[in-house]
C-alpha cells in the first residue's frame, strides 16, 4: 500500500527570512506602481469612452478637432522615465543586498549537493552529513545567524527553492553557486527543486528545519554520534549491496551514491519527501523503491519478506 503524498505548502507571500522579505517587498512595489498606471490609463479610457460617445441625436455634427499638446507629450515622456528610474534603483538596491551580503567569520556554511532526485547536505566545519532535511539555527536581532549555502550538483542542473526563505538558486555541475538564508522564525519550511531535472523532479522536496541555537547544537551533537553497533539485522544489511551506495557511520557501509543512513530515523520523510518516514513506508521502500518513486537509482533488491523485515528493523535503529 502506498502512503498518501505529503502536502507541499509553499507561500511566496509569507516571507520569513531576509532575502525573501526584500524580494517580496520589491515585488509589491512593482505591483503597486503597475496597478496605479493601470488605474490611470483605464480610468482615462473609460472616461473618454463615456464622455465623448456619439450622441443619440445631431449625428451630422463633427466634434471639435484638437491637434497636439506639448504639455501632455512632455508629461507622458517624463513621468514614465521617472517611474523607470525609481524601479531600477529599487531593484538594484535589492539585488546588491541579496548578492553582496557580507559573510560573518562565524557564519554557518553548508554544502547542498543536488542528485537525481535528492539533496545531499554536508556541514564541512561540523563533520555532519545528512540528506533532504537541512537543519539551521534561527536568526534573532540579538544573535544574527545567516546560513550560507554552497550549491553543487553531481549530475544535472537542479535549483534550490524554499519560497519563504529566499529566491531560487541553481545547482550546476562543476560550478559552485552560493546563496544565503536567514530565517527569523523557528519552524519547518518546505521547498522543492525548481529546475526540471528528470522524471522525479517534482518529488525532489527539501525541508529546512529552523530551530533555536540550543536545539541546533543538540541536533549537531546527535548527528555526530555513531549508531549503536551489533543491532539485529546489521549483519544482513552489511552483507548486502546496500553498502555500495549508502553510508552508516562506524560500519563498513561507506557508499556515497545514495543518502547517508547514519541517522535515517531522525528524518521526517523518505525518498526526498515522497512519503513520511514510518515503519510501514520504510518497509515498502526497501521492498521495491521503484513503485514508490519510479526511475530513482535504488533498484529492487529482490529480498525475501524476512530479509525486508530484518533490514527494516535494522534501519529503524538508526536514530
Ligand atoms: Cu532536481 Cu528538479
Amino acid at each position: 500500500m502506498t502512503a498518501p503524498p505529503i502536502a507541499v505548502v509553499t507561500n511566496i507571500f509569507r516571507p520569513l527570512s531576509t532575502p525573501a522579505e526584500s524580494i517580496a517587498a520589491l515585488s509589491w512595489l512593482v505591483v503597486g506602481v503597475c496597478l496605479a498606471i493601470f488605474l490611470v490609463v483605464a480610468g482615462l479610457l473609460a472616461y473618454t469612452v463615456v464622455r465623448f460617445r456619439r450622441p443619440a441625436v445631431d449625428l451630422d455634427r463633427e466634434p471639435a478637432q484638437v491637434y497636439g499638446s506639448s504639455q501632455i507629450e512632455i508629461a507622458w515622456t517624463v513621468i514614465p522615465i521617472l517611474i523607470v528610474i525609481v524601479l531600477t534603483m529599487a531593484t538594484a538596491r535589492v539585488i546588491t543586498e541579496v548578492q553582496d551580503r557580507p559573510r560573518p567569520e562565524d557564519a554557518l556554511t553548508v554544502r547542498v549537493i543536488g542528485h537525481q532526485w535528492w539533496w545531499e547536505i554536508r556541514y564541512p566545519s561540523l563533520g555532519v552529513v545528512t540528506a533532504n532535511e537541512l537543519h539551521i539555527p534561527v536568526s534573532t536581532s540579538s544573535n544574527q545567524r545567516p546560513t550560507f549555502l554552497q550549491l553543487d550538483s553531481v549530475d544535472v542542473a537542479h535549483s534550490f527553492w524554499v519560497p519563504q526563505l529566499a529566491g531560487k538558486t541553481d545547482l550546476i555541475p562543476n560550478h559552485p553557486n552560493w546563496m544565503w538564508i536567514e530565517p527569523k522564525v523557528e519552524g519547518t519550511y518546505i521547498g522543492n527543486c525548481a529546475e526540471f531535472c528528470g522524471l522525479q523532479h517534482a518529488n525532489m522536496l527539501i525541508r529546512v528545519v529552523v530551530e533555536s541555537e540550543d536545539a541546533f547544537s543538540q541536533w549537531i551533537a546527535h548527528q555526530k554520534t555513531n549508531p549503536p553497533a551489533g543491532q539485529p539485522g546489521e549483519k544482513l544489511f552489511l552483507g548486502l549491496s546496500c553498502v555500495n551506495c549508502h553510508t552508516v557511520a562506524g560500519t563498513s557501509a561507506k557508499g556515497t551514491f545514495g543518502p547517508d543512513l547514519t541517522h535515517l530515523m531522525s528524518r521526517q520523510t523518505l525518498g526526498s519527501g515522497v512519503m513520511s518516514n514510518t515503519s510501514d513506508n520504510l518497509r515498502h521502500w526497501i521492498r521495491d523503491p521503484q513503485t514508490v518513486k519510479p526511475g530513482n537509482l535504488m533498484p529492487n533488491m529482490q529480498l525475501s519478506d524476512r530479509e525486508v523485515d530484518q533490514v527494516r528493523d535494522y534501519l529503524m535503529t538508526l536514530e
